[in-house]
């Protein structure tokens, strides 16, 4: 590291930091205004050109004069760490660190640490414990990252309310976030102009591929960037609160989130970069194996495409109580009788998990009500549902239970009933619960993203260790890593996912949607995306379908990770599907992932050799083009036989006419085979590849 410091000088030589491999070097100056300001070089390329850092504060006199650099220090880590479940067991994290102090004549203290990696850099700010100052209030962040061209981008609005969005691809100079407020999908939610959500992922001209976002956001607001289309400078926009008209409130010291951009020469190499989770505090919770990786099903998309509901039909009588008036309607789906039969198909077919929408009272009024009052209290079971006794016969079949907690966006109401509900989960065995924020904040004037809600999500997280509890949070925020130091925030939807395309009005995602979300969202961490739909044309659903063939459907286990993964089809759908024998197979628990190939928005490769077994599985996906893939098996083990099943687009598949013609053929395998593999629109392709033992 070449590190030229130095203390009490204000007009400073520019400080720079490289990382390990010296790929990357960051470079630290003070402006004439006496301002912090950085740029980034990736070799020898400008990737981010002079930009400054700083806050708007609402207090008075706070740090409005000009700084100069007090000390810096430097430090090299280069550790591995253990993922208790993921996308690989090791992990390396290897960087340089440079911490700045400075300081201005008010004697007032600022430091930033600035962290150089191989596939990235990172920084953040501290406000340190000083005299004279015990708590800030900040109106916003001005984080600048001054790009260097007009590069290709793939974007979502800088929503304050959801994620779920479908993706834009289009030049900086192109961006307009308003165009979105229209989506007629999504409840009214607040879109500021021409900002975008993190991680944000562009394409320079030269092929280099940068990915914006942010890791461990904690007691602070959710960060959007605004982008200047005509100088293509992003700064940090932080979601606000109608309530207190400032963006974070802290007392110090603060340390905010850090701002990440993931550098790579290649595109697939954004999915391998761990810098994310890197950034994050180790493990606190030590050893997490009350919570098992699993496959399971669920009593929900029978929901999604009508032929069930969540509610039962009670009324509400004058007192705001439930009542049973005998007027049940007939098609609750969380029903004893049907909650045993998703039990006994999952125990038949190596899958572990039934989750159970609609099985407490409320649902009657769960949308559409300004106030919602009333709804939901997360342990009164409607009456057709025994959660007694479904636990016992879970557990007679080695079958887990998860828990659904829809708040229909009321985190107070939720808050206070949050040790009951969660007992109530011990006392039935259950280990994983999947959580739900449908709708407006209540308290009005609160967004899902700003600091107010990053503060609920946590609560529910540091609750839920309490009871052994992991969380699978829905219309959550946005995943920055924290999976690192709670790992039982296990998964997290925040993404359009798949039961947009049971009734999404504009027909469903796009081919393109997950060969897109694989380069963006999913750099922040695991999704819950409930793949696996074999029933794609969706009967009852005359307008919509899902648009992939079902040879993705099945790439999708792969492709989309999470160490919780639904089979979202109705048991019925997988009866007699010779397809099917791809999931009870799949692995969802890895000691290595290898990204093979991929371009964002065309298509993608993923290998990853499961954890216990060494077995491997291969998933690809293509957007709404055809395309001819060769993979090199030269990751598997050395000297060994392995029993391939390939389970591709058969020659007339194409998502729209014959999405579910697959061809599923077998082979031996041996490290360093090669085989092209035809994708074809909408398409894709699974291979599971089991280790041949001495008796085959
Ligand atoms: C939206 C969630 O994304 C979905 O999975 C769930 O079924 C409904 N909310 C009801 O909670
Ligand atoms: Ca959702």
């Amino acid at each position: 590291m070449s590190l030229i410091s130095c203390q009490n000088n204000n007009n400073p030589k520019i400080i720079n930091l490289k990382s390990p491999a010296k790929t990357n070097t960051i470079f630290f100056d003070l402006t004439e205004n006496g301002l912090p300001q950085y740029w980034v070089k990736h070799n020898d390329k400008l990737i981010i050109d002079k930009s400054n850092l700083g806050f708007d504060f609402k207090n008075k006199n706070v740090f409005t004069e000009p700084f100069s650099i007090k000390n810096t220090v430097e430090n090299t880590v280069d550790e591995e760490w253990e993922m208790p479940w993921g996308e690989q067991r090791l992990v390396k994290n290897h960087y340089n660190q440079l911490k700045v102090e400075i300081e201005n004549s008010s004697k007032q203290k600022l430091n930033l640490y600035f962290r150089a990696y191989d596939d990235g850099i990172a920084f953040r700010y501290e406000i340190p414990q000083q005299d004279g100052l015990k708590s800030l209030i900040i109106k916003d962040e001005n984080t600048e990252f001054q790009l260097t061209g007009n590069h290709t981008a793939w974007w979502i609005p800088g929503d304050w309310d959801i994620y779920e969005h479908l993706y834009s691809t289009s030049k900086l100079s192109e961006i307009n976030a308003k165009s979105y407020a229209n989506d007629d999908n999504l409840a009214q939610t607040h879109i500021p102009e021409n900002a975008v959500n993190t991680p944000v992922t562009m394409r320079m001209e030269d092929g280099t591929h940068l990915s914006f976002h942010e890791a461990n956001l904690t007691d602070y607001a959710g960060m959007t960037l605004k982008v200047d289309t005509t100088t293509y400078k992003l700064t940090s926009e932080l979601v606000g609160s109608d309530r207190t008209n400032y963006k974070v409130y802290r007392n110090l010291p603060i340390q905010t989130p850090w701002r990440t951009i993931q550098i790579a020469d290649e595109a697939k190499d954004l999915i391998d970069s761990r810098l994310i989770v890197n950034l994050n505090e180790p493990n606190k919770l030590g050893d997490v194996n009350w919570f098992t990786p699993q496959k399971y099903v669920g009593i929900w998309w029978e929901m999604h495409v009508g032929k069930a509901t969540w509610d039962y039909g009670m009324t509400m009588n004058k007192n705001g109580q439930w009542v049973d008036t005998g007027q049940a309607h007939g098609k609750h789906g969380a029903t004893t009788e049907n909650t045993k039969r998703y039990i006994d198909f999952v125990a038949k077919n190596n899958i572990k998990g039934v989750l159970i929408e609609g099985w407490n009272t409320g649902w009657e009024r769960w949308i559409g009500f300004q106030d919602r009052e009333g709804v939901f209290d997360f342990v009164t079971p409607y009456p057709d549902y025994d959660i007694q006794e479904l636990s016992d016969y879970a557990k007679s079949k080695g079958v887990e239970l998860i828990m659904h907690h829809e708040t229909s966006a009321r985190p107070r109401t939720y808050e206070k009933q949050l040790d009951k509900a969660f007992q109530l989960m011990n006392d039935m065995g259950m280990h994983t619960v999947k959580t739900g924020y449908v709708g407006k904040i209540i308290p009005k004037g609160e967004y899902h993203h700003g600091q107010w809600m990053v503060n609920h999500y946590r609560k529910v997280v540091e609750t839920a260790t309490k009871y052994k509890v992991a969380i699978n949070a829905h219309e959550p925020i946005k995943a920055t890593g924290i999976r690192r130091t709670y790992p039982n925030a296990v998964s997290r939807e925040g993404l359009r996912g798949q039961e947009f395309n049971a009734w999404a009005s504009d027909g469903g995602n796009p081919p393109e949607h997950l060969p897109i979300v694989a380069f963006t969202r999913m750099l922040a961490g695991p999704i819950d995306f409930t793949p696996g739909i074999f029933d794609i044309k969706l009967p009852t659903k005359p307008d919509n379908q899902i648009n992939t063939t079902l040879a993705q459907q099945l790439a999708l286990y792969v492709v989309i990770y999470s160490p919780i993964q639904m089979v979202a089809d109705l048991p019925e759908n997988y009866k007699n599907q010779p397809a099917f024998q791809f999931i009870r197979d799949v692995g969802v628990d890895w000691e290595q992932s290898i990204t093979l190939n991929g371009e964002v928005g065309d298509y993608v490769t993923i290998a990853r050799q499961e954890r216990e077994t060494g077995n491997w599985f291969v998933g690809g996906i293509t957007d709404e083009n055809a395309r001819e893939i060769t993979i090199n098996f030269d990751f598997l083990e050395d000297g060994k036989t392995y029993k391939a099943t390939f389970y591709q687009d058969a020659e007339s598949a194409h998502y729209k006419n014959n999405p579910t013609a697959i061809s599923i053929k077998s082979a031996e395998i041996n490290k360093g085979m090669t085989k092209t593999i035809q994708l074809k629109e909408g398409g894709g392709f699974a291979i599971s590849l089991i280790q041949k033992g001495i008796s085959d």
